[in-house]
């Protein structure tokens, strides 16, 4: 029996609704999506906002699909307040992250009633005006390590984000001599150490008690931002801890708490198929889906996904492996998607290789090196695949 979270059947109704064009495809897989939003809900008390962070997979039917879900949006851009105004979020589920507002943008979302907005230093509270319509916060750096790689690692002392914690003076001063009613950090992506975390959360809601101190009820919001890697589902997950953290940390506490999830809710609802177009000596494949599908694996350490191959019939090769590498299809010597890695020895040109948990991270970063079209993207709802957007070329 095949479990509803499993990509058998959707691999096996996908291949025949490929066309030769479709060199590769991108798929999402809902039921792996809403069973992971419900868990992130299960995990934290009722009075958590959990605002999806857009980047991570912008595409506006996944935007769509999140927010009839009740979930918000976390935008890094104007353009991803707009991808989240047009997907239906209203602003009070909109969190708005950019580091680099200009003062026009800041004119524009300081009327959005309600919508989270987050300055990025205290220099930038001086762009808004004295009434705002919008919820203002200020992000702070919470100066840990939390164990994400070094590219993610968004609080370390000389980070570019938020107002150092250290500097608690200036903090509480800004946050009393202007509209500011939130307090923002974002500790970085793939966060191991949750205890380290935890004394991040710590300082934020101290902060916000000795704001509150000097002017009660001044800061109401706490935004503890995402970060946490992506992780199969069972009983005793990272996020459940995650979430026992938090209630521990603000069990005595009146705050409404969002969050910006992205990878974990994302990464394994999505999987990508790309046809084999080569298959060289000494064990070497050729497919579609390289630096330009993967740009975030090619600029760190890359993810380990998991890979299977199939028959242009829809039948899963289940035989003798051997090591193979996956070479992708940009012009340059770094592009491979994976060394070593095990492969059916009798695939053959025409096969699809389906790699699985790729919904993070990757449609949002398609490059356009090499000028490669962007594949077409597919959603399976566990029974039914539906195209969601058509192959594009890419527009100069
Ligand atoms: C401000 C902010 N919030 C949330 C996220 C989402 O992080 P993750 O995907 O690690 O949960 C990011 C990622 O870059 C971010 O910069």
């Amino acid at each position: 029996m095949i479990a509803a979270n499993d990509i058998v059947r959707a691999v096996k109704v996908i291949i025949p609704l490929l066309s030769e064009d479709d060199t590769s495809v991108m798929l999402v897989h809902l039921p792996r999506l809403k069973e992971r939003l419900t868990h992130l809900s299960a995990c934290f008390s009722n009075n958590v906002q959990h605002s999806i962070a857009v980047k991570t997979n912008p595409h506006p039917a996944v935007l769509e699909q999140l927010v009839e879900l009740g979930y918000g949006l976390e935008a890094a851009s104007l353009e991803e307040v707009r991808l989240a105004q047009e997907a239906g979020c209203p602003g009070s589920k909109i969190v708005f992250d950019s580091p680099v507002k200009t003062r026009a943008e800041i004119t524009l979302v300081s009327q959005e009633p309600q919508m989270l907005v987050n300055v990025n230093s205290i220099e930038e509270l001086a762009r808004f005006p004295q009434k705002v319509q919008c919820t203002l916060g200020i992000r702070v750096n919470p100066q840990v390590h939390t164990g994400a790689p070094e590219m993610f690692d968004v609080s370390k002392n000389e980070s570019k984000f938020g107002v150092a914690v250290i500097e608690r003076t200036k903090i509480i001063e800004a946050a009393l001599s202007y509209p500011v009613s939130a307090l923002h950090m974002h500790s970085g992506s793939q966060m191991k150490d949750l205890e380290v975390q935890r004394g991040a959360l710590e300082s934020l809601r101290d902060l916000a008690h000795e704001i509150n101190a000097r002017e009660p009820g001044k800061i109401s919001i706490l935004d503890i931002g995402g970060g946490l890697p992506s992780e199969s589902m069972q009983d005793e997950t990272k996020m459940k801890a995650y979430g026992s953290v938090v209630t521990e940390v603000f069990k005595k506490c009146s705050f409404t708490l969002v969050t910006e999830f992205g990878q974990w809710v994302h990464a394994e609802a999505g999987f990508a198929l790309s046809r084999i177009e080569y298959k060289l000596e000494p064990n070497r494949l050729f497919i579609h889906l390289g630096a330009d599908f993967f740009m975030r694996d090619a600029y760190t350490k890359p993810r380990s996904f998991p890979l299977s191959v199939w028959n242009n019939s829809g039948e899963e090769y289940r035989g003798e492996k051997e090591a193979f590498d996956l070479a992708g299809p940009l012009c340059f010597a770094g592009d491979y998607l994976a060394h070593g890695a095990l492969i059916d020895v009798c695939v053959q040109e025409g096969d699809y290789l389906v790699i699985d948990h790729t919904g993070a991270n990757t449609y949002g970063l398609w490059s356009r090196h090499c000028s490669r079209s962007v594949p077409s993207l597919w959603a399976w709802d566990g029974e039914k695949m539906k195209k969601w957007s058509h192959r594009q070329t890419i527009n100069y």
